[in-house]
């Protein structure tokens, strides 16, 4: 059995090659995960097998690791065996254990979503990462909007990524060390408008998770385009998500707009961690006065209304713009980003520790660990 799966190791195919030559057996295992902290467990359980058939005289285990395909492949399979007819990511029967299948290094990883665009995803997105960063968390942030280059611009990135010695992608880093991946960072002329379709959309955010070295992570935070499109759609649907968080602004005409983003994550089964408002009033640099701009704040009472918790009211900030616009979105800190990211520690840790309770692996998102 993998003892972090659950599973036989030759349903999980990971029984590279037997070979027996007069007594003498040698076992090859591929490792779902490279430097998998379970891996002598395996490898002494297989060797006391094996010594109890009859006529073995020695037995040598020896371990490889699996190729992120493979690896996606296996997970995908599992998957629709578990549940041929349910879409939901982790629909009944599917053991817990096939969930942290394609996590690697990675500890939480949250997608941040809208109704609407422009409610200021991309902003939440790299303040959070900053502020995580800055805390001594190891962040990355796939940008998973294909039609922008937003997320590397704020966050102030250029050039080309570039293949690592095992061929992945190596994700570029920011002056305080977030790792960023996006699309935009490829492509030829990224002013350009490219025409994605749903197919070709769904290849290049898996390939932009798989293929891409993000190494060991506390924090992967996937920034999104809006709605409930190609894209939310697939990132829901094949990455190993631990939550989202929902961004709303007061602008927002209907409550709906937001309840659709909201549902479709219910429907994927994926935890909501919470919701932001952002853009929610405009502090009088003056006399301090709360002016809200768009009307009164809603967020607090639609995150009741949507039954989900209400993470904290954004204002609109002049310095947000600024600073994104000069590639120094990092310079930026607010007592709410930081609340906002406290609640987003404290709700991951949780949704962790319940994704792996009864799992013999300790699982930890503090830095250092
Ligand atoms: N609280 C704020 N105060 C001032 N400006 C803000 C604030 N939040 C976001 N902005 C600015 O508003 C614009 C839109 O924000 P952002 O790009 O983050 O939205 P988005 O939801 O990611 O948009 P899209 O749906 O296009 O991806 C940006 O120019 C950003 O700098
Ligand atoms: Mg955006």
């Amino acid at each position: 059995m993998d003892p972090e799966i659950g599973r036989s190791i030759v349903e999980l195919k990971m029984v590279r090659d037997i070979n027996m030559d007069n007594g003498n057996v040698y076992v090859n295992i591929a490792l779902t995960v490279a430097h998998c902290p379970l891996a002598k467990t395996l490898q002494a359980d297989v060797e006391s097998a094996v010594r109890k058939l009859e006529g073995v005289r020695s037995i040598k285990v020896e371990t490889t690791t699996m190729s992120r395909k493979e690896l996606e492949e296996l997970k995908l399979h599992l998957q629709a065996q578990a549940s041929p007819s349910s879409p939901s990511k982790s629909g009944a029967g599917v053991a817990p254990g096939i969930e942290r299948l394609g996590k690697r290094g990675l500890r939480s990883i949250i997608a941040i979503i809208s109704g609407k665009g422009g409610v200021g995803k991309s902003f939440v997105t790299s303040a959070l990462a900053s502020d995580l960063k800055r805390r001594g968390y190891e962040v990355g942030v796939l940008d998973a909007d294909l039609t922008g280059p937003s997320i590397a611009k704020v966050l102030g990135v250029s050039g080309k990524p570039f293949k690592g010695p095992g061929g992945s992608i190596v994700p570029l880093r920011t002056r305080t060390g977030i790792k960023v991946m996006s699309i935009n960072l490829v492509l030829e002329d990224p002013s350009m408008p490219v025409v994605w379709r749903g197919p070709i959309v769904n290849s290049v955010i898996r390939q932009l998770y798989w293929e891409v070295d993000w190494g060991d992570l506390h924090y992967l935070l996937v920034d999104l385009p809006p709605g409930t499109s190609d894209a939310p759609l697939t990132v829901f649907q094949s990455l190993p998500l631990d939550g989202v968080i929902v961004v709303s602004s007061p602008q927002e005409l209907a409550s709906m707009i937001v309840s659709k983003a909201v549902n479709m994550a219910k429907k994927m089964d994926v935890p909501i961690l919470g919701l932001v408002e952002n853009m929610s009033y405009l502090k009088c640099p003056g006399c301090g006065e709360r002016i809200s701009l768009f009307g009164d704040p809603k967020g607090e009472k639609l995150a009741v209304e949507l039954g989900l918790p209400f993470l904290g009211a954004v204002p609109l900030d002049p310095a947000i713009a600024r600073l994104s616009d000069q590639g120094r979105i990092e310079d930026y800190s607010s007592p709410i980003i930081a609340s906002i990211a406290d609640e987003l520690r404290i709700r991951a840790t949780k949704q962790v520790e319940q994704l792996t309770q009864g799992l013999p692996i300790a699982w930890s998102v503090e830095p250092g660990h």
